[in-house]
Parts: C-alpha cells; structure tokens; sequence
C-alpha cells in the first residue's frame, strides 16, 4: 500500500506533543513522571489511563489501549492511518508531501470522506423536509403518533422522505455530487429504467457512528405497510455488524452502565425519558463486535429487548457475548409490555427507573426462562428441571462463584440448597463438559496472562522461572526505552535470543535498530505493530512496566546497577535452567553450565560504562 515516508511520519509525530493532544480530549492529571486521566475508550471512575510525556505513548492498565500520538487519534477518532497523520500534520502545521497520497490508499479515504458528506447532507435535507410543509404528516407522526418532543426530533436529527422518487437524488447532485459517489452511498439506487431515491415517504432515521457522523440511514411507514424500516444498505462507512444506535450519546452519559434495546424507536424513547445510555444493535443479531464496543464504554448491561419470542431469544444470545467480554450482565422484565417504548408510554419514566434497580442478573432470567418450559407439578419434569439447572450452574467454573448461584437458585426456586448443591458438584467434576469448561476456563486465564506479553506459542505452559525471566525482560524493555545507557548495557549481557519469542524479541531487535539509527524513540517502535492492537497493547504493556518503581532518573547509579544486574541475571539464569533441563545425561554438559551458572552470579552490571563484568 503506498504510504508516507517514515521520515514524514515520524516529522509529523514529533510535532505533535503527546500531552497536548490528548490533553484535548481527556482531562490529564500529572502524577511523578507520568499524566493520568480517565479512560476515554472503557467507562471508569478512577484513572487508570496513563501518558507519557517522555515515552510519548499512552496506556491505560484497565483496558490496555496503548498507542503513540497517531495510534489515539485514529482510535478516538476512529480514523484510518493516513486520516490521522493528515490530521496531525495539519494541527503542526505541516504540508504532507503530494506523492504520498497517491494509489489505493488514497482512493479510499477520499471516497470515505465523500460518503460522510453525501450521508451529512442527506441527513439535513431530510431534516429540512420534516421541517417543511411538505413534511406535515411525518411531523405530525412523530409528535403524535410516537409522542417525541420537539427537542428530541432536533436531538436526533429526525426527518423526513417525501413523495417525490428522486428529490434527493435532484439535491446531492445539486451539491455537486458525482453518481459513482451517490451509487456507492446506498441512498441513491441506478437501475436500467431510472435512478431514484431508495427513501420515499418515510419518516427518517439518521444512523449516527460513535463520533457523531452519519454513516446511514433508516426509514420507517407512517403507519402500516412492508417494510416497517428500510435501512441504508452496507457502506465502506456503514457496518452495520459493528454499529449500535444511539452510542454517540450514551457513551457520553457516565450513567455506568448502557442499555441495550432492539429499535430506533427504543432508543429514542428511552432518552427522551432521560435514559441516555440506551442504544440498539438495529435489526442485526448481536454479536462479538457490538460486544467489544460497548466494553469499551462500560462494565455492565442491562438487556432490554423485546418480550416477545424473537426478545427472549435475543437476549439469552447476547448473554453468552457479553458475559464472554468481560461485561455484567442483566436483564430487564417489562411486565408484559413489548419493548421499552410502549412500557414508557404505559407505565412511566420512574417505573422504567424501578426496573432497571430490580433488573435481574442475566444468569437467574435464564433459569426462569428454563422454569417455564417445565410442568413443576409433576415429579419427573421437576427431577429433570433441577437436573437442567444443575446443568446451567456449570458454567461457573470458580467454585466461589458456583456456590452463590447454587445458593440463589434454590432460594428462588425453593429447592433444597445441600440437595443442589451435591447435584451441581456432581455433574461438575464427572461431566465432561464440567472439567473441560474448568480446564479451558484455566487455559483462558493462561491464555490472557499470555496475551499481555505475547509471548509462547500457545500450548506450552511453563513455571515460575518463566514468568520470573518475563518480569526481568519487560523491566529491561521499559528502562530501556527510557535510558540509551540501560539499553546499551543489557544489549552487552543479553542478546535476542535471551528474550521471549513475540513481543519482547520483537522490541529487542527493534531497538537494537533505533539505537544504531541515533537513539531510541519509544513512541516509534508503536510503528511495530500499527496494524495490531493486541500486540500494541502489549508493547505499551511492558514499555510502562516501570511505571511502578522508581524513576530511573531517581535512582542512585547503585541502585541502577543492582536492579539491571538482577534482571539480567534473571533472565540468563532461566535460560541456563531450560538448557541444563535439555542436556539429559550429559554429565559434562551439566558441568558447564552448573560452572556458568557460577559465574553469573558474579555478574556485577555497570550502567554506562564499558568495561565491566565479574
Ligand atoms: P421492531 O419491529 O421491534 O420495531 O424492530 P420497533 O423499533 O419497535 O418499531 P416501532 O416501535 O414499531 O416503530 C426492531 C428493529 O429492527 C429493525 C429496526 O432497526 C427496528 O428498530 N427492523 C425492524 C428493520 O430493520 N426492518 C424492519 O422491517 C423491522
Ligand atoms: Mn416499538
């Protein structure tokens, strides 16, 4: 993919002060070394989320989004690279070379940036429609028929199709808009008769990306008719497999917690009754991805869809995705009301607020979901309904965990709690799936242990005397990236293949490059992994492991010396240990490395000067 120069990149990136730019967008608190904010991209009320002035990268120790100046900006803006260093390039001042931006990479962003506008200019001129004469029945339809304020219309930037096949296709060309474009954004359709409006006599419901960009539409009949809601079709802006409505506003809500609901119209009424942190996930099943985005915003959701069938099974299918993100869950009963629109209309905002308090863990719904499809008057369906429970209370594989939901359910079912308890345990530790889900559940937490460093082929597991050699190799990293002479003074005692496979080689090398090239740049090696969020978090990860120890400038050169010889030692110890484990019965070969040993522990590391050693 054509792309700028590193040169550029990197002119641009140090023109543009880390602090400063975020300091935009987060309130930045300076604490020893370091800035401290809250978290833009996870909901939380303490920060967790640090910036380095003199590392110039960004890391937050609750979610592990980590990046230089340009990795923020594509996140938080949702930019692509190339978007962001324009960005940046233009906040410094700085003209980007022509020839940087020709090719591919060019042709999307440009195109990109063309359907934001089509879709922005749509939105107006639909709004202006509603607000026109032409517009009375839709106006009328959503203060009437839907009972929306006036405010709220604006707020959402409601509108209005009319009649006409093709008078919005008349505007955008009007704007100067070419038919490529127009095809590519959805709201126009060519076919071999004519091209026309996809929207016409309907109200209107401009899609809205995390940033506040429209990035599609949908429109609903005003009254009766097939289909209920014509949707913009899928866009180079318009995923709808990653799009929640409604986000724009409730991840500005600080309410803790988000609301997940089915419709437009939900979403709407909800924060119209003050409850701005609802969104929906539009028509599409929820899945991984809408998951992930909303953990980005909070720790808990509460599952308002529907109560009808197709309701109830959405919500026992987000359970699972959100559970598995990391997210509490819980789930609302609308007391026979079918979505939360109508419940409001009925019930009231405060009574709304009533069941969100009384909302329902996730796990305790399900069970009564499974209550229901049992006849409990009679003896064998109630065996094989507890036995179904049982079953269910599996899934919590921490036996801490298990035992309080043993001790909800048989409260709540009235079922003998030491009777349950013996009939949960039971299936735990014979099934199959009761030791396979303890096992992969173990494998999990070894396996996000491992993401954070990135470092074994997944499979191996190994001791103490890894993760012990891990700790020293990610310390050295991190001063390392602060102080030319550490770097310099590990790179004498240790070579690539003393750190681990992944990240930490990874970084080694690099920097053995930075610092042949005139020094290390923290915040370029983040150019390691642009494309790589996983291993960018751990990168950030360990450049901030010293985030806890003293300051390097703080330490006396004594101290210094001491805590890089014994990370060194440490990491150079396990790799003897691995080998003498290797060598069998190699008497003479054991000696050897029994005599090494020896002579490490002399080792005494002196920072900034060449000659040293035992
Ligand atoms: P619902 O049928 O529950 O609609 O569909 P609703 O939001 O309650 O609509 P009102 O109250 O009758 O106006 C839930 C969501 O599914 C998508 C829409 O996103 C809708 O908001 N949907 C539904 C479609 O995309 N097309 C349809 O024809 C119907
Ligand atoms: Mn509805």
């Amino acid at each position: 993919m054509p792309r700028y120069s590193d040169d550029t990149i990197e002119r641009v990136r140090s023109a543009n002060d880390i602090v400063d730019v975020i300091g935009q967008y987060v309130r930045l608190t300076k604490k020893g070394a370091n800035y401290f904010g809250l978290c833009p991209f996870h909901g939380e009320k303490t920060p967790s989320f640090s910036v380095s002035p003199g590392k110039q990268i960004y890391y937050c120790f609750g979610c592990g989004a980590g990046g230089n100046v340009i990795n923020f900006l594509m996140e938080y803006e949702n930019l692509s690279f190339t978007e962001a260093l324009r960005s940046l390039a233009e906040r410094a001042g700085i003209e980007l070379p022509k020839e940087g931006d020709g090719g591919e990479a060019r042709g999307i962003s440009e195109l990109k940036k063309r359907l934001y506008d089509i879709n922005r200019d749509a939105a107006y001129f639909y709004y202006d429609c509603l607000k026109s004469s032409e517009g009375e029945q839709g106006l009328r339809y959503f203060r009437e028929k839907r009972g929306l304020s006036d405010h709220t219309i604006v707020h959402f930037g409601l509108g209005y199709a009319g009649k006409q096949r093709s008078s919005l296709y008349e505007f955008l060309k009007g704007r100067g808009y070419d038919d490529e474009s127009l095809k590519s954004s959805g709201l126009i359709i060519y076919d071999e008769k004519r091209i026309s409006d996809r929207f016409w006599n309907r109200v209107m419901f401009p899609i809205m990306d995390p940033n506040n960009r429209v990035v599609g539409f949908g429109g609903r009949v005003m009254g009766e008719g097939q289909p209920k809601y014509l949707n913009s079709p899928e866009t180079p802006i318009f995923d709808k497999s990653s799009q929640l409505y409604g986000l724009n506003f409730a991840r500005k809500s600080r309410k803790g917690r988000l609301l997940l609901c089915e419709g437009y119209m939900d979403v709407i009424a909800l924060h119209q009754a003050g409850f701005t942190n609802a969104v929906a996930s539009l028509g599409t099943a929820f899945n991984e991805k809408h998951a992930r985005l909303l953990k980005r915003y909070t720790d808990e959701v509460i599952l308002t869809q529907d109560s009808d069938e197709a309701g109830i099974r959405a919500k026992l299918r987000a359970f699972p995705i959100l559970r598995d993100a990391g997210l509490n869950v819980r789930i609302l009963d609308m007391k026979g009301h079918k979505d939360p629109d109508e419940f409001i209309k009925a019930e009231g905002a405060e009574a709304y607020e009533e069941l969100i308090r009384n909302a329902k863990n996730a796990f305790m719904y399900e069970t009564s979901v499974i209550r229901s499809r049992y006849d409990l008057s009679d003896p064998a369906m109630k065996t094989k309904f507890y036995d179904e429970l049982a079953e269910r209370l599996c899934m919590f594989t921490e036996s801490l965990e298990r035992d309080n939901y043993i001790q909800a359910v048989s409260h709540e079912y009235m079922i003998n709690y030491e009777e349950l308890r013996r009939l949960t345990e039971y299936k735990f530790l014979r099934s199959g799936t009761g030791q396979q889900q303890r096992i992969s559940d173990e494998r999990k937490r070894e396996e996000t242990e491992r993401r954070v460093v990135r470092m074994e082929p997944s499979g191996s597991s190994e001791g103490k005397g890894h993760n012990a050699s891990l700790k020293a190799q990610r310390l050295l990293l991190s001063w390392s990236s602060s102080d030319q002479r550490i770097f310099e003074a590990v790179s004498r005692h240790l070579s690539p293949e003393d750190f681990s496979e992944g990240v930490p080689r990874e970084v080694f090398i690099e920097m053995q490059k930075e610092s042949i090239s005139g020094g290390i740049e923290t915040s370029r090696l983040m150019g390691l992994y642009e494309e790589d969020d996983e291993k960018r978090s751990s990168l950030c990860q360990i450049l901030n492991m010293d985030t806890g120890y003293k300051a390097v400038e703080d330490m006396s050169s004594f101290e210094l010396d001491k805590a890089v010889t014994r990370a060194i030692q440490g990491i150079r110890r396990y790799i003897l240990d691995k080998r003498a484990e290797d060598c069998g019965d190699d008497i003479g070969r054991l000696q050897e490395l029994f005599k090494e040993k020896k002579e490490l522990d002399k080792l005494y590391v002196h920072v900034g000067e060449d000659g040293e050693t035992a």
